[in-house]
Parts: C-alpha cells; sequence; structure tokens
C-alpha cells in the first residue's frame, strides 16, 4: 500500500518537475491576460489604421474590403460551381442552392492535389492545373454542357475593388506562384478557363476562406457577422460599417472586410512577445518577415516550432540526454498533427512516446512528459493570441453597434482548431474572460467556405441579372453613328420641306421667317427696353447701346416669376401680369414717362408678317394661357398696356429667343449666323437666302429663319429612335404628340425621361428597394440644374445621393450609381441629337455658299448648355463627326436674347426711321 502511495507521489512529483523545467525555459511563451489584453488593444489600433485612408498603404493589417455586403437571407437560390483553393486541400464543388420554404443546400465535390510543382511554380500551370482539375470535375459529374456561375474560394489576401476581381498583395503560407503577384487572380482563372471550350463559367465572385466561412455559418445563423479560420494559415474576417471603409466609397450598411490577421506583427508591433524560436520559423519560411503573427499560431508552424524547441532542448541536456538524431534536425518532421496526437487527453503520453520514437530518439518518461508538456505551451500560446485579436474583433462590432452587451456567432474552421483536441476549448474560454461583455457562439463551419461562396456566387448572380435588365433599358438610348446620319438627312429633309411653298403650311419644323435681315454693324445706338419671355425666367431689361468707337451695350435687368397659373390661365391674365411686371421695372428704374422703343423676346414659334407682327402659332413648353394662339401677342401686349392705361411703350420688334442669341454673339463676332438655344426648350435659327425661302416675294439677300426645330418627328419620322419612356413624357405633357424632337432633347423634358425610367426600374425592384416614392411620382423633379448636379464628374457618390435625398428620394449608394448612370444615358441622346440637327443645317450653310469648307459660329444659350457638364462637349464632338466639312466655333451668349433683342429693335427703329422720312 504504502509502496503504491510512494509510487504515485514520485510520479506527481516527477511530473511536476518536467513541467516547471519546460516552464522554465518556456517562460516567454506564457501570456497573462495582462499581456493579452494588451495585444488585444494593439490589434484594435491596427484595424484602425488598416481602415483609414492615409494610414492604410503603410498598415500591416491589410483590412481588405471584400464587396460582400451581406450575410445570406436564404433567397439564394441556384446551381453553382465552387472552387477552394489555398487551405491544406484543394477543392471543387457543385452546390445547390433551393429556396422551396425551407433553406436547402447540396454539395457533391472532389479534392484533388496540389504538389509542389504547382505551389513553387508558375502562374500559368497553376492556374491551367486549376481549369484542368475544374474540366475533370464537369466531366466525372456530367455537367459539362451547363453554363454555371462559380465562386473562387482563394485563401490569400487579395486586394478587391468589385466581387469578381482581386489584385494578389503577396503569397502566403506555402505557396510561392512566379507572376501571380500584383495580378488579377480571377482574370488568370478566366483564361485558362477559356482553353477549355466545353466549359462555360462565369466567375462572378472571388473570397477569402475566412469569408467563404462567414457565409456557410451565416447561411444556418443569420446572427454570424465573424469567419475566422486556424488552419494551415490564421485570418479572420467580420462586418464593418460601410462609414468607417475609407477605402470604398458609400457610408450606408455594411461590408466584409479581411483582416488579414497574419501579417500582425509585420511592422515590429509584436516583437516583444516573439521568442528565438519564432525568429527562426520565420528565417526559415518562404516569406521571410511576413506573416509574424500567423507564424506564431497556425498550423503550417506549430509543430516545426515544437521540433526548433526541442531540438534547442536537447542540445541544452534538457532532453533525451542530449541525443539528437537526424529527424529532429530535420525541418517539418514535426506536424501539427503530431502537436495534436500527442495532446490527446488519454492516449497523448503513448503517442508522445510514438512519435519521438518514430523521430530516432528514445525517449524516458520525463522526456515524453516535457515533450507532451511544450507541445501544450505552444498550442496554448497560439489559441491565446487568436483569442486576444478575435476578442478586438468582438469588441469592435459592439462597439460599432453602440451595444453594452454583443450577442454574436463566430462561424470558425480551420485543421487545427477542428481537429486539436483541446483547442476550441481553450479558445472560446480565453475568449469569453477577455470580452466578458460578448455572448459568443462559436459555430463550426462543416462544409467549408465552399458553400459560403455559392451563397456569395449566388448574391452576385442575382446582381448580374438586374446590371442586364439596367444595361438593355440604358441601350435603349444609345444612338449608333448610322442613326445620327439618319437624323441628320431626315433633319435636312425637314428644313427643306419647311422652305417649300407646297409643303411649307404642314411642314413639322416650321421654318418661320423672322424679318430679321442682318446682323448688327455696330452702328446700333439709343436706350432700349426689352422683354425676355419663356426661357426659365421672365426679365424686363433697359439696354443702353452705343455706337462708334466707344461702342458699348450696359443693360439692366430685373427678374420676374410667372406664377403657373397664369402660366397656364388665360391670355388677358398673363398679358396683364407682364405689363404689371413692366410697370413695376419702370418705377424701379425711374423711367415711367419714357415712351422707349421696347424688343420682345418671345419664346415660342410666331407666324411673323413684319418685324413687329407675331402671331402664336401654339404654346409650347410649360405655358398654356387661353385664346392666345393664333393671335399676334404684340397686339396682346398693346392692348394689356391699355387695358393698365399708366404709361406707353413703342413695341417695335418681336424676337424668338434663338434669333436674339444670335444677334446677341453676332455683335462681337460677324461671322455668327446660326443662333441655337439648348434650355427648357431646344431650337435653332439661321440666316437663309432669300432665294431659297419660297414663300417670301423677295430673292435677293438673306433672312433669319426660325426653324422651330423642336417640332422635328412630329409627324412620327423619328419614331425608330424614340423609347417607350420618351412617349410617356409626351403623353403626359401640356402638348402631346408635338415637339418630339425638343422632349428628347431639352432640360425640360430630360429631367422627366430620367424619372419615368427611375419609375420603370423601381417597379422592376432594381432601384430604391422596389418602393416607388411620392417625390417619384413628381412630376418635374429632376430639374436641368440637378442633372447637372448628379452628372458633376467632380461629386463623389455620397453628394449625389445627398441630392436625390434633397428630391425626397431616400437612396442608397448604390441607386445613386444607377441614378447616374441613367442622366448620362438620356443627357448623352439629347446632345448627340442635337448635335445632328446642327450639323444638317450647318451643312446646309455650307452647300448654300458652295463652299468646299465652311467656317461659322454658332451662337448659344440655354440652361442645359450652360450648367451641364458633359452636354456641350458631346454636342461639339457629334457636330465634327456629323459635319466634318463645317469648321463650327460655339460662342456662348453671356447677356441673354435681351440684347439681341434690343440690337434688333435698334435697327428696326433706325430702318423705321429712314422709312419715315
Ligand atoms: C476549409 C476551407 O474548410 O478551411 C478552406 O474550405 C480553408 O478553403 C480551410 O482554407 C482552412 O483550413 P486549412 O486547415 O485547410 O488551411
Ligand atoms: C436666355 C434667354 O439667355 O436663354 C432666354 O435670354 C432664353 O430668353 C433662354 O429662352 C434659354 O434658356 P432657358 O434654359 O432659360 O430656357
Ligand atoms: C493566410 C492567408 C489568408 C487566409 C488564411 C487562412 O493567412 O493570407 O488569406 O485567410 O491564410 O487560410
Ligand atoms: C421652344 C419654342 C421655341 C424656343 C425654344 C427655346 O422650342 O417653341 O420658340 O426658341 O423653345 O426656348
Amino acid at each position: 500500500m504504502f509502496a503504491v502511495h510512494l509510487l504515485a507521489f514520485y510520479f506527481t512529483k516527477l511530473k511536476e518537475d518536467q513541467i516547471k523545467k519546460v516552464d522554465r525555459f518556456l517562460y516567454h511563451m506564457h501570456l497573462s491576460d495582462d499581456v493579452l489584453l494588451d495585444v488585444m488593444t494593439r490589434f484594435q489600433a491596427e484595424m484602425v489604421k488598416g481602415l483609414e485612408r492615409d494610414a492604410h498603404p503603410t498598415a500591416a493589417v491589410k483590412m481588405l474590403p471584400t464587396f460582400v455586403r451581406s450575410i445570406p437571407d436564404g433567397s439564394e437560390k441556384g446551381d453553382f460551381l465552387a472552387l477552394d483553393l489555398g487551405g491544406s486541400k484543394f477543392r471543387v464543388l457543385k452546390v445547390k442552392v433551393s429556396e422551396d420554404g425551407k433553406q436547402n443546400v447540396q454539395m457533391e465535390s472532389q479534392f484533388y492535389p496540389t504538389p509542389k510543382e504547382i505551389t513553387l511554380g508558375n502562374g500559368t500551370e497553376l492556374f491551367d492545373y486549376v481549369a484542368d482539375c475544374l474540366a475533370d470535375f464537369m466531366e466525372t459529374k456530367n455537367i459539362k454542357h451547363k453554363k454555371f456561375p462559380l465562386g473562387f474560394t482563394f485563401s490569400f489576401p487579395c486586394i478587391q475593388t468589385k466581387l469578381e476581381e482581386g489584385v494578389l498583395l503577396s503569397w502566403t503560407k506555402y505557396f510561392k506562384v512566379r507572376g501571380v503577384q500584383e495580378t488579377d487572380v480571377t482574370s488568370s482563372l478566366r483564361h485558362a478557363l477559356r482553353k477549355h471550350k466545353d466549359v462555360d463559367v462565369d466567375v462572378l465572385a472571388l473570397v477569402n476562406d475566412t469569408v467563404g466561412t462567414m457565409m456557410t455559418c451565416g447561411y444556418d445563423d443569420q446572427r454570424c457577422e465573424v469567419g475566422v479560420i486556424i488552419g494551415t494559415g490564421t485570418n479572420a474576417c467580420y462586418m464593418e460599417e460601410m462609414s468607417n471603409i475609407d477605402l470604398v466609397e458609400g457610408d450606408e450598411g455594411r461590408m466584409c472586410i479581411n483582416t488579414e490577421w497574419g501579417a500582425f506583427g509585420d511592422d515590429g508591433s509584436l516583437d516583444d512577445l516573439r521568442t528565438e524560436f519564432d525568429r527562426e520559423i520565420d528565417l526559415g519560411s518562404i516569406n521571410p518577415g511576413k506573416q509574424l503573427f500567423e507564424k506564431m499560431i497556425s498550423g503550417l508552424y506549430l509543430g516545426e516550432l515544437v521540433r526548433l524547441i526541442l531540438l534547442k532542448m536537447a542540445k541544452k541536456g534538457l532532453l533525451f540526454n542530449g541525443k539528437i538524431s537526424a529527424a529532429l534536425r530535420t525541418k517539418d518532421k514535426i506536424e501539427t498533427k503530431h502537436v495534436a496526437a500527442m495532446e490527446k487527453h488519454k492516449e497523448g503520453l503513448q503517442n508522445t512516446k510514438e512519435i519521438l520514437m518514430e523521430l530516432g530518439l528514445t525517449p524516458s518518461e520525463e522526456d515524453c512528459i516535457a515533450v507532451q508538456h511544450v507541445c501544450t505551451i505552444v498550442s496554448f500560446r497560439s489559441a491565446n493570441l487568436c483569442a486576444a485579436a478575435l476578442a478586438a474583433i468582438l469588441t469592435r462590432l459592439r462597439e460599432n453597434k453602440k451595444l453594452i452587451r454583443l450577442r454574436t456567432t463566430v462561424g470558425i474552421d480551420g485543421t487545427l482548431y477542428k481537429t486539436h483536441p483541446q483547442y476550441p476549448k481553450r479558445l472560446h474560454k480565453v475568449v469569453r474572460r477577455l470580452v466578458p461583455n460578448c455572448d459568443v457562439r462559436f459555430l463550426l463551419s462543416e462544409s467549408g467556405s465552399g458553400k459560403g461562396a455559392a451563397m456569395v456566387t449566388a448574391v452576385a448572380c442575382r446582381l448580374v441579372s438586374q446590371r442586364k435588365q439596367i444595361d438593355e433599358i440604358l441601350a435603349s438610348f444609345e444612338l449608333s453613328k448610322e442613326n445620327l446620319i439618319e437624323v441628320k438627312n431626315k433633319m435636312r429633309g425637314e428644313l427643306e420641306y419647311g422652305l417649300k411653298k407646297e409643303t411649307h403650311a404642314t411642314a413639322t419644323v416650321k421654318m418661320l421667317p423672322t424679318y430679321v435681315c442682318g446682323t448688327p454693324d455696330g452702328t446700333e445706338k439709343g436706350k432700349f427696353l426689352a422683354l425676355d419671355l419663356g426661357g426659365t425666367n421672365f426679365r424686363v431689361l433697359l439696354v443702353k447701346i452705343r455706337s462708334g468707337r466707344r461702342k458699348s451695350v450696359r443693360m439692366y435687368n430685373k427678374i420676374f416669376a410667372i406664377p403657373l397659373e397664369i402660366m397656364q390661365g388665360t391670355g388677358e391674365e398673363l398679358f396683364d401680369h407682364i405689363v404689371q411686371c413692366i410697370a413695376e421695372f419702370l418705377e424701379y428704374m425711374g423711367i415711367k414717362g419714357a415712351r422707349l422703343p421696347l424688343g420682345f423676346t418671345f419664346s415660342f414659334p410666331c407666324r411673323q408678317a413684319s418685324i413687329d407682327k407675331g402671331a402664336l402659332v401654339e404654346w409650347t413648353k410649360g405655358f398654356k394661357a387661353t385664346d392666345c394662339e393664333g393671335e399676334d401677342v404684340v397686339d396682346m401686349l398693346r392692348e394689356a398696356i391699355k387695358r393698365r392705361n399708366e404709361f406707353d411703350l413703342d413695341i417695335v420688334a418681336v424676337v424668338n429667343d434663338t434669333v436674339g442669341t444670335m444677334m446677341t454673339c453676332g455683335y462681337e463676332d460677324p461671322n455668327c449666323e446660326i443662333g441655337f438655344i439648348a434650355g427648357t426648350g431646344s431650337n435653332v435659327c439661321y440666316m437663309e437666302e432669300m432665294k431659297n425661302i419660297e414663300i417670301m416675294e423677295v430673292t435677293e439677300g438673306k433672312m433669319c429663319i426660325n426653324t422651330e426645330w423642336g417640332g422635328f418627328g412630329d409627324n412620327g419620322c423619328i419614331d425608330s429612335i424614340r423609347t417607350k419612356y420618351d412617349k410617356e413624357v409626351d403623353e403626359g405633357s401640356l402638348n402631346p404628340g408635338k415637339q418630339r424632337y425638343e422632349k428628347m432633347t431639352s432640360g425640360m423634358y430630360l429631367g422627366e425621361i430620367v424619372r419615368q425610367i427611375l419609375i420603370d426600374l423601381t417597379k422592376h425592384g432594381l432601384l430604391f428597394r422596389g418602393q416607388i416614392s411620392e417625390s417619384l411620382r413628381t412630376r418635374g423633379i429632376f430639374e436641368t440644374k440637378f442633372l447637372s448636379h448628379i452628372e458633376s464628374d467632380r461629386l463623389a457618390l455620397l453628394q449625389v445621393r445627398r441630392i436625390l435625398q434633397q428630391l425626397g428620394l431616400d437612396s442608397t449608394c448604390d441607386d445613386s450609381i444607377i441614378v447616374k448612370e441613367v442622366c448620362g444615358a438620356v443627357s448623352k441622346r439629347a446632345a448627340q441629337l442635337c448635335g445632328a440637327g446642327l450639323a444638317a443645317i450647318v451643312e446646309k450653310k455650307r452647300e448654300n455658299s458652295n463652299l468646299e469648307h465652311l467656317k461659322i459660329t454658332v451662337g448659344v444659350d440655354g440652361t442645359l448648355y450652360k450648367l451641364h457638364p458633359h452636354f456641350s462637349g458631346i454636342l461639339r464632338e457629334t457636330v465634327k463627326e456629323m459635319a466634318p466639312q463645317c469648321d463650327v466655333t460655339f460662342m456662348l451668349s453671356e447677356d441673354g436674347s435681351g440684347k439681341g433683342a434690343a440690337l434688333i429693335t435698334a435697327v428696326a427703329k433706325r430702318l423705321h426711321n429712314v422709312g419715315e422720312n
């Protein structure tokens, strides 16, 4: 009895001695909770660094955006292929996700070897090999004839700018393939796949194994927002708030960040904790100086760490009686699976003995106990370090959510975690101790990262199909060169119709004579009043023109509002309102008594019988006052002045805004013989040879023709390029069926086209979460200035989003991108159409003057031309392409049409006076 006790005592003592000996030898590897809390704090700082724009380039922990934005929500479905490369095993999988009420995932997979020639070869060989394995898998499963979306789990650090692309930052673990670093791995894969004519896959997603794991676990537990790998390598990902990710635009929602925590310490921040063994491991690795945290933790290195320690202890005579075998001196002879076996609860000691003997050693009982304890210290340190970093992530998640307690799930995978008998328990325990305010569930990923990659691919697949729908809609706004040539030719034909006697009356492009027969010559002078009605603003102006050497124009003006009920009330009300504004202006300027000559810019189609007579043909744009169409607007103005009976004016000229603009610019540049408005409405005037204007008797000289090209297409001649949205805009307008070209090209309608497209996209669930808001239903929300803002290149996405919010459209950043694209497609088409139309006009002028080459200036005005960032550029380009024999200068009218109207009035007045005398 006594002997038994003695033996037990002896044995316990012996064990204690061994443990103490090892503890003393490896005291540096023991990490107290204080140290771990310190590591945790350091890692928190590293995360912040990696996320910040300025600090990111030099940050050791890269915090890579993954473009995975949500955990699976169960609505994923379809058949997918997945590749899983970079862990201990390379796998090809087919994943079937169905959504038949209950979630259901079926997987078939096959492992393929990754020989050293591949992991240490060159890039082409690697991707060819991967493609060959995929082809083989499809062959065996008999699925070669079908097209599949594919998710690529690639367990290395990649810089992603989209889900389906990733540039390898550096190889880690046991891979070192030449010519892959700093290249996009998905395009290499695609390239290799193209060699297999019978394989048709679409690589839609590139995911890190941590992300795959998080998604795999997230499919079963929606709370899962962290993915951890403790396998060949070690790493973690988690869901970060978009607003904290500087590298990706946008601030709503979350995105998964691949921390690449394996590189923690690469900047020296863990040097105080690294031991001589860690330094030795690093020096002997294929990536010295890199992945220093990983090298203290993961499966690829644990066995070797143990071997180096044993070797040193033996050398010091602390083990094996100082005897060292050749195997013990050989790199990688102890693997992680051996460490796991030696630490097994019951058979651990026996395993240790066998393993050591296999290494050619003859261990004593004491040796085995000591070696087992070495393993424990090494693997315990590994779990401790992982726990500290994970605790930092959990704390960050909790703080992001501003919670006192966080309840969350960590999806976890990797051979070390799965096969080491003590590892999970130790890890969980330390994490819970370090972050007592987090309730963590550790969920082992049963089916690897492949399933998660398929989930990510499923979401990507849905996005791709949505993108296709958007592209199709936008494609209907694209005009080919042939389309534009056709527009130019048709416009040219319509111009001729309008000029011909037999067709003039029914022509859609009205070609209205303006009785303006020349551009100003600098001799104009005097004081004039001008009215400017029909654009964005209604203005009354006083214009003082000086001629001769001190030639100048001075203007004073006041903008007045015309309320909607007046624009669309009775004619009398409209003209009374105008006269009311004039009265206020005269009062304001203190010139009520003076009977000044007045030029009336009236930006609507008028049939003129002289310079001071103009019968309104029909209202366009936003005006619809009754009893005006067919009436002479000068008479209506005179009558309103009479009705008011307060002052008198000498109305000398009625002028279209295009004509006013041409004159304004013509005053500076005599070569300006075309006036173009791209504003609320769209129109052009130009100087035409009298002999071509068949409805005029005179055949000498020139006269300005107001084309009223806005009506182009009213006979259906451009219906083939009109979209259903154009038709909707037309139907909802004040003048359905009229001004079809204007409705595709001018400021008043572009926003409406955009709105119709957005409504359609929303109906299809492609925008605004499928919700058509009250504002989206509101006509006219997208004024030209908003379109112009949205399309500005200087604007960040967030600013676009803010503009949309201002308009009452609660959009995500993805929505904002789409809205911007829609605006771009619509305004580009408008600029191209105007360009084709203008080309027809300059070509006509060139032919009129029988010139090989024509040099001409176009005077331009209008909010669309002036405010929109791209309109004028595209317009100019199109004119150049469509009328290569014309050298067209665009001259922006700085002073509006009012100045031109005053100049016309001055000329008319002079001629009138000459006539009277
Ligand atoms: C697996 C994944 O489940 O875990 C792999 O599918 C991943 O892609 C692996 O790399 C990590 O473990 P190990 O031990 O194989 O590196
Ligand atoms: C202005 C003219 O400069 O341009 C207006 O003075 C004209 O009369 C206008 O109608 C066109 O632009 P918008 O964008 O105001 O319709
Ligand atoms: C390495 C890789 C990382 C991967 C991890 C686990 O650390 O760099 O991307 O997630 O191993 O496999
Ligand atoms: C409308 C009018 C036209 C005007 C143009 C630009 O098209 O009908 O007269 O020139 O708008 O304001």
